[in-house]
């Protein structure tokens, strides 16, 4: 059987469970990045699992040059309809962001909206920092947006449903071992589909240990997509900037 994240992201069902991160919350996320950044026009910027493509085609739209990676077929070609929608030009790559290669430096790498986490064993999970470390210019930055444990254990709504044209979506959520599993349940026009996310939790300390051992100086920490300071208590979000 496929690994969860492989079906989920590629069902059809994805982008509808979450519709509500859509480009007008991209927009804020890259208007701050840009901000705390203070990245050139035209710079290079290598967005690590860029899903339906929102905050690519953000940036694009703004003059900088954008390779996105992602390992959804489906999402890609998402990504790729929404890029000519929005007359940009992007080089979309599918690939496993594990152990993704190019000869190909950058300026600015992005991991964003809790693309991290998926894989069963820390080692795989830390991959990506790597993938982010080898593909940047010296003094380049990486962008990591990921869930607040706190936060995140503090407000787990345990079950929720959303009706939808022709049926309904539950989604339970529990923390198990250590992860944050959540259950999808789609029910529409008679027929029932089932999904599930395994996300493995981290905590700051660890994350930023970790950033620090791949060789990345973790420069700010902020806790919200509009930039404002992590404050562990409120925070919903760890948006971290750290530099090569
Ligand atoms: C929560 S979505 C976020 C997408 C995008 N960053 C956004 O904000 O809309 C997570 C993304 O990670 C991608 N993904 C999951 N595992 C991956 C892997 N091993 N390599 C590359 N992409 C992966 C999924 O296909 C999905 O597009």
């Amino acid at each position: 059987m496929a690994e969860w994240f492989v079906s989920w992201f590629e069902s059809e069902e994805y982008l509808n469970v979450y519709k509500h991160r859509d480009e007008k919350e991209a927009r804020q996320l890259v208007e701050s990045i840009i901000s705390i950044t203070n990245i050139k026009n035209k710079s290079k910027i290598l967005d690590l699992a860029c899903g339906a493509g929102r905050h690519s085609i953000e940036f694009a739209k703004k003059g900088f040059l954008l390779t996105a990676v992602d390992l959804s077929e489906n999402l890609l070609n998402n990504a790729k309809g929404n890029a000519i929608n929005a007359e940009v030009s992007i080089d979309f790559i599918r690939a496993d962001i594990r152990d993704f290669c190019i000869d190909n430096k950058f300026d600015l790498a992005l991991n964003l909206f809790t693309s991290f986490g998926y894989f069963e064993s820390d080692e795989e999970n830390f991959k990506v920092f790597k993938t982010a470390y080898n593909h940047l210019n010296k003094n380049g930055f990486f962008v990591f947006d990921y869930f607040n444990k706190k936060h995140l254990e503090e407000n787990l709504i345990p079950n929720s449903s959303l009706r939808i044209e022709g049926g309904e979506i539950i989604q339970k959520r529990r923390i198990e071992n250590g992860r944050v599993i959540k259950n999808i349940i789609i029910k529409k026009n008679g027929y029932e589909k089932h999904f599930k996310e395994s996300v493995k939790i981290y905590s700051l300390d660890e994350i930023k240990s970790i950033l620090e051992m791949t060789k990345f100086k973790v420069k700010d920490i902020y806790g919200s997509f509009d930039k404002s300071k992590f404050d562990e208590n409120i925070s919903d979000r760890i948006i971290i900037l750290a530099e090569k």
